[in-house]
């Protein structure tokens, strides 16, 4: 087989490009190790950034998204009992809308099928070949048999686990990283959501975070050990938790019930450079991780995507490689600055291990410096919302 660039990965990163890469002519064929099933019972984040519902615009794929998809304009944060709200409409003029991971997955694999194009579900050994050179391939495994796609491009976004950012040699790469001593227990429930926005809440237990889905799903987190196990964890005793971690009034209004989902993820912060390797260009969790504290994982996925999709429309259609040439440094440029936000929000709002008084004392100035000093605020929503492209 031959095609002008191979997506490795079918999440929904590898998806909105080949989208956006089909409206434009280029053609591509996405690579993805599980079905199409495993990978829509994933749960993921829901809060999606303009950017990144621009792309979706964009790629024609945003009729379900806009109907359905709640506008924020703001999120609450707590600390014990004070609750108050970062206005991102009145600080800066603009939201983020809240709409399901799972949900942008499934309207990209909906009009890729549309759309005819190319998915290979269950394709294992994904190996990629000569990426240093003008005659990249890439080979896998199907059916027992060994197959070969010959391109011009190969596109990582097989996540933090797959191979495309182990292709690049260790002498070219260097990984950077801070895993933190914490994970987050999560549950989805059908029950509505405690409260219009979302709340980060710090409390003297640890973090919690109550978001939703939709007005009858709830996703409610709390900071947990390592060494949990979700099924360890009751409904009840997840529940319970959760209460008292949130301001009185709030844990009052709180509805329960029983979960549909419940597991641990553990938070971590990770960047691969370069992001580019001759003809091997990585996106999203392939290159980077962020913990979830700041909603930065597929936004940052998704600005990987804007920059290639430029940089190859850049090459196919205008004859001009330097999008290419400066992919890399372009889009770490961004993803530093998302680790940045993500690593912060993470510091202010959790309890460590080893955190001495006066690290509480620091983390509780810093969070009422955001509660009552405008400029903080301003530089929260502006990170939250998503900095510019
Ligand atoms: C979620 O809804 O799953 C969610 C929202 C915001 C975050 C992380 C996760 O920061």
């Amino acid at each position: 087989m031959r095609t002008q660039v191979v997506i490795v990965g079918g999440g929904p990163s590898g998806l909105l490009l080949g989208q956006l890469l089909h409206l434009k002519g280029i053609e591509a064929i996405v690579l993805e190790r599980k079905t199409r099933d495993y990978v829509l019972a994933r749960i993921r984040a829901g809060i999606l950034e303009t950017g990144l519902v621009d792309l979706m615009r964009e790629a024609g794929v945003s009729e379900r998204m806009d109907k359905e998809c709640f506008v924020h304009s703001g999120t609450s944060i707590s600390y014990e009992n004070e609750l108050f709200s970062i206005d991102f409409e009145k600080l800066i003029g603009r939201n983020v809308i809240v709409y399901g991971q799972t949900e942008v997955t499934r309207d990209l694999y909906d009009a890729r099928e549309v759309a005819g194009a190319k998915t290979i579900f269950e394709a294992d050994g994904v190996s990629i070949h000569d990426a240093d050179t003008d005659a990249p391939y890439v080979t896998y495994l199907k059916d027992g048999k060994e197959h070969r796609i010959d391109c011009d491009f190969v596109a990582g976004c097989d996540g933090f686990h797959g191979v495309s950012r182990q292709t690049i040699p260790d002498t070219v790469r260097k990984d950077y990283e801070k895993v933190f001593p914490f994970g987050w227990l999560g549950i989805l429930s059908e029950t509505p959501p405690v409260h219009d926005e979302l709340i980060y809440a710090n409390s003297t237990r640890g973090f919690a975070l109550c978001s939703m889905r939709n007005e009858n799903l709830s996703r409610y987190y709390v900071q947990c050990d390592l060494s949990d196990k979700a099924e360890d964890w009751s409904d009840d005793a997840f529940w319970d938790e959760l209460k008292r971690r949130l301001p009185e009034d709030i844990a009052e209004k709180l509805v329960t019930g029983s979960s549909i989902e419940k597991s641990i993820a553990p938070l971590r912060s990770f960047v691969s450079e370069p992001m580019r390797w001759g003809r091997l260009f990585l996106c999203g969790d392939a290159a980077h991780i962020v913990p979830p504290t700041g909603a930065k994982g597929l936004n940052t996925a998704a600005s990987d995507v804007q920059y290639l999709y430029h940089a190859l429309t850049g090459f196919y259609l205008d004859k001009d490689s330097r999008g290419l040439d400066t992919y890399s440094e372009k889009a770490l440029a961004r993803v530093w600055k998302a680790e940045r936000f993500s690593w912060a929000t993470t510091n202010l709002l959790h309890r460590f291990p080893d955190q001495s008084e006066f690290d509480l004392k620091m983390q509780r100035a810093e969070i009422e410096s955001l509660h009552f000093n405008e400029t903080a605020q301003r530089w929260f929503a502006e990170n939250y919302v998503g900095l510019p492209y």
